[in-house]
């Protein structure tokens, strides 16, 4: 099939086309209504059409004679484990917990926080809360206290499921401990924290509400997969919205259960019984919809990897686990290829292995630069599949669809919408511009299924961050352009939000945490270009008093509170001392402007500039201290 008739009858009928995708997954009652519309005029999918993922996931495949098959391998290099587990065997992990869940008293419709490092068992956990109608919300790992606190307030947690420790390349995250700091502070307090305990020592001091995750599971009855109605929350996921505080991306059962099922044919271009990776973490929307609830769902058997591409032990690892596990698919960040290539940049690795069953490499989560993108395709000789998506989406928006037809490549664009997204550049206005001319990248509604329901207990800031720009559209935050070919370029994000080797943060975030330092008077915190991870946070800093003695103290605090309230993750290492900062007559802080001076070589400054004279002291600021492009 061309993908051009099937993209063009999604978007002209969108009912028939997502009622025979539909049709691809078991339902326990296929839904008669298939598109209905919120208060906001806003598409849900399925209404009346009744499922269960984790049965989908799991016990359909049982049923059809794969119980013996490997659903998941951990791989994880920093503990030296290999583990095969089957669909039995995830059964019954997975049905056990769930009825461990019930017994604690977790009923449909409740909340549950999973603050897991790579782990079989944080696969097992959303598995479980899905089976009975728990909404979970997984929390990565390298996220603070403080953030996980926000996480557990806004969404109302019953319980939170964790481990004792994660393992990072040369250290140990101390997960409980931080459960535990982030539970002091909020008000209301989940009533059970469930511990997975990695290790042969007693948790340190264990509160009231700790359950142990294995004692829980050995003494619980196995529970089936509850029917859901298709709009039931799977999870929330929060994401860097451009506040302060995240956003808790809602996703439904159905429309997402199809999406996937949708995606893995003809986006991943990957078969029933095929091997699935992809190198990121449960706690990202890659994590959600690639390592645990598409893979599975398809039969995939999904690679769960507990290590880092480069240094677990070194820029082979990843060669190694395709080899090894036969991953015919692979997915990851540009930011890893990176890492990988900065460590052998002849691809020395990569010849020592057998990689025949990969078919496809596919990048996304950041721009994918060219240099990258040639190397990886020189080195891997596999199509390299650049994709464009967001927490929002759940799934692609822009690919080449490999199960479809494969088109020719562009560097530097994702290629073409996927099926279902009608995506348009627009203007100012809210007028469509093509050929080459650059704007908001923005879906026509209606969305296709997958996509949010909403925004977790903020219906009005989903409207408000969504709808209202551009009326008709769901606006993505992405700027970019089409080009004569119709092939879509993604220029990056058009508000506060940067990307740190593939990992979303809010630098509006970053501000309010900086400037609530007391010795400072204003501050701008914005990304600027980094070899490595595509983007890192600057902070420029203008203090209440000049002290110069105080300055590296101050500095020093500055970092460590953003990482103390973000996490480690923020990678804020980058804090400058100004004596002012540009500003347009009207008083706003021009930060364009300071991150195209660290940036570019040219660059407009604007017409509306209240002294122009700031750019040459921010110049000299720079250059002393080797930031971007005058390193
Ligand atoms: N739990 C706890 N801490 C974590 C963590 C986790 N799951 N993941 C990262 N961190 C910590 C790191 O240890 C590091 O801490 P440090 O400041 O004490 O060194 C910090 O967060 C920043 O991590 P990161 O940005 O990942 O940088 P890095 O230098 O450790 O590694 C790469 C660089 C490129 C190897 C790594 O970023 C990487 O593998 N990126 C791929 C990301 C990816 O797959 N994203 C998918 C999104 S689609
Ligand atoms: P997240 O919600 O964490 O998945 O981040 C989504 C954002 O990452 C998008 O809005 C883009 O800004 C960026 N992004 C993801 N994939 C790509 C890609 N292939 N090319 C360019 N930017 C991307």
């Amino acid at each position: 099939m061309k993908y051009e008739d099937f993209y063009n009858e999604s978007i002209k009928q969108p009912e028939e086309f997502w009622r025979k995708q539909a049709s691809q997954i078991d339902w326990h009652t296929f839904p008669k209504n298939i598109i209905s519309k919120d208060e906001y005029d806003y598409a849900q999918w399925f209404q009346d059409g009744q499922l269960n993922l984790s049965y989908l996931c799991i016990d359909k495949h049982i049923e059809d004679g794969f119980g013996e098959t490997v659903a998941l391998i951990y791989d994880s290099p920093v503990t030296q484990t290999k583990e095969h587990i089957t669909f039995n065997q995830l059964h019954h992990e997975v049905s056990k917990l769930a009825g461990g869940l019930q017994k604690l008293g977790l009923q449909k419709g409740d909340t549950c926080i999973i603050y897991m490092p790579m782990i079989p068992q944080a696969i097992y956990a959303m598995l479980a809360c899905v089976r009975i109608g728990v909404i979970h919300s997984v929390v990565f790992g390298g996220f603070a206290p403080h953030e996980l606190a926000i996480r557990i307030t806004d969404c109302k947690a019953k319980a939170i499921i964790t481990a004792s420790n994660g393992i990072e390349i040369d250290k140990i995250i101390p997960y409980k401990p931080f459960v535990d700091e982030a539970i002091e502070s909020v008000q209301d307090k989940p009533e059970h924290v469930i511990v997975f305990n990695r290790n042969d020592t007693e948790i340190e001091s264990p509160k009231s509400y700790d359950v142990d995750y294995q004692n829980l599971v050995d003494n619980a009855p196995s529970v089936e997969a509850i029917p859901l109605h298709s709009t039931h929350p799977s999870y929330i996921l929060y994401t860097s919205g451009t506040t302060g505080t995240p956003k808790g991306i809602i996703r439904d059962t159905g429309g997402y259960a199809t999406a996937l099922k949708f995606s893995m044919k003809y986006v991943y271009g990957v078969d029933e019984g095929e091997v699935f990776w992809a190198a990121s973490d449960v706690g990202w929307v890659v994590g959600h919809s690639f390592i645990v609830y598409g893979p599975l769902l398809n039969r995939n058997t999904t690679v769960l990897f507990e290590g880092k591409p480069i240094k677990t032990p070194d820029a082979s690892t990843f060669w190694r686990v395709i080899s090894e596990h036969k991953v015919n698919v692979m997915f990851t960040a540009p930011t890893a290829i990176r890492a990988i290539k900065k460590e052998d940049p002849n691809g020395e690795f990569i010849k020592k292995y057998d990689m025949d069953s990969l078919k496809y490499q596919f990048l996304a989560g950041e721009r994918c630069d060219l240099a990258t993108l040639t190397w990886t395709k020189e080195h891997l000789k596999v199509p390299v599949i650049d994709h464009w998506w967001q927490t929002e989406s759940g799934w692609p928006m822009i690919a080449n669809m490999a199960g479809l037809e494969l088109k020719k490549v562009k560097p530097g664009s994702a290629s073409f919408a996927v099926c279902g997204y009608d995506i348009r550049i627009l203007n100012e206005a809210g007028e469509e511009v093509n050929d080459d001319t650059e704007g908001y990248v923005a879906v026509k509604l209606p969305l296709p299924p997958g996509t949010l329901t909403s925004l977790w207990a903020n219906p009005q800031r989903f409207k408000s961050g969504y709808l209202e720009r551009f009326p008709g559209y769901y606006f993505s935050g992405d700027g970019g352009y089409k080009d004569e070919d119709g092939y879509i370029f993604i220029t990056g994000r058009v508000d506060d939000i940067i990307n740190v080797a593939g990992h979303r943060l809010s630098t509006a975030e970053m501000e309010e945490i900086v400037s609530s330092h007391t010795s400072v008077a204003e501050c701008a915190v914005f990304g600027i270009n980094c070899e490595l991870k595509g983007q890192k946070p600057l902070g420029l800093v203008v203090l209440k008093t000049e002290n110069k003695l105080e300055e590296e103290k101050i500095k020093n605090e500055i970092i460590a509170k953003v990482r103390y309230e973000i996490g480690a993750v923020a990678s804020f290492r980058d804090v400058l001392i100004v004596q002012r900062l540009p500003k347009t007559r009207s008083g706003k802080i021009l930060r364009k402007l300071l991150r195209s001076i660290a940036d570019e070589k040219q660059y407009n400054v604007p017409s509306t500039i209240d002294d122009i004279q700031i750019i040459d002291e921010v110049k000299t600021v720079y250059e002393k201290e080797g930031i971007g492009i005058f390193k």
